[in-house]
């Protein structure tokens, strides 16, 4: 069974193809919603209380007009916020740290979401991060955005929970603070 329960947990969350991109060619994510949308996971999303994201992720899912998965107040990491206001999110220039303290804060006791190629790498590379959560979908993408940056190195992770329901794949790990860490 899932452990589903919001309990405070920081956890990187994405859809990945079978051969490891997390987005397509020019950030293509057209294929997500053919087999996965927010209706499909309102478990997580109700464990969820604040989203960590990359400029990256942000200016992508802008461009999309991605509306429909609601994780609470989403924080966005860039070096340089934009010139033109958004109101719907906050825009955070500070460490990795603090930005993850900020967003849980937020989250208030709920999940932390992390979003986004390079800040999640950053987040499990630092050691900030309690869970993996895939959802792997059927699909082979051949070339895009990869699940991590070259350049994470190996994190041993430990496999709780693995379920199937239509066409996704949902797998979950622990992933280990440094310390624990093998290698
Ligand atoms: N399949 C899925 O479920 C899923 C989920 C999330 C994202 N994605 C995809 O992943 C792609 C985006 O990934 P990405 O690699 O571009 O990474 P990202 O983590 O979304 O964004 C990277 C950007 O975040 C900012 N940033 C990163 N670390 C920072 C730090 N320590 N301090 C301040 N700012 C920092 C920088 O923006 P500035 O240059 O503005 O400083 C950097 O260029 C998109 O295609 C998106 O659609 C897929």
């Amino acid at each position: 069974m899932s452990d589903t329960s919001g309990t405070g947990k920081v956890v990187v969350n994405r859809a990945m193809s079978l051969d490891g991109f997390i987005a397509g060619p020019g950030h293509a994510m057209g294929w997500i919603p053919e087999h996965l949308t927010a209706a499909d996971v309102p478990e997580v999303m109700a464990a969820t209380g604040a989203m960590l994201v990359g400029r990256g992720t942000y200016e992508v899912a802008r461009g999309m007009g991605q509306k429909d998965y609601d994780g609470g107040p989403q924080f966005i990491l860039t070096h340089r916020p934009p010139d033109e206001p958004d109101p719907s999110v906050t825009f955070l220039t500070c460490g990795l740290e603090e930005a993850v303290a900020t967003a849980r804060r937020a989250a208030g006791g709920a999940n932390l979401e992390v979003l986004g190629a390079d800040v999640a790498a950053q987040c499990l590379k630092a050691g900030l991060v309690d869970e993996i959560l895939v959802y792997v979908l059927p699909v082979i993408l051949g070339d895009g955005v990869r699940f991590a940056p070259p350049g994470l190195g190996r994190i041993d992770l430990e496999p709780y929970s693995s379920t199937s329901s239509g066409n996704v794949t949902t797998l979950r790990f622990r992933v280990p603070k440094p310390a624990q860490r093998s290698s």
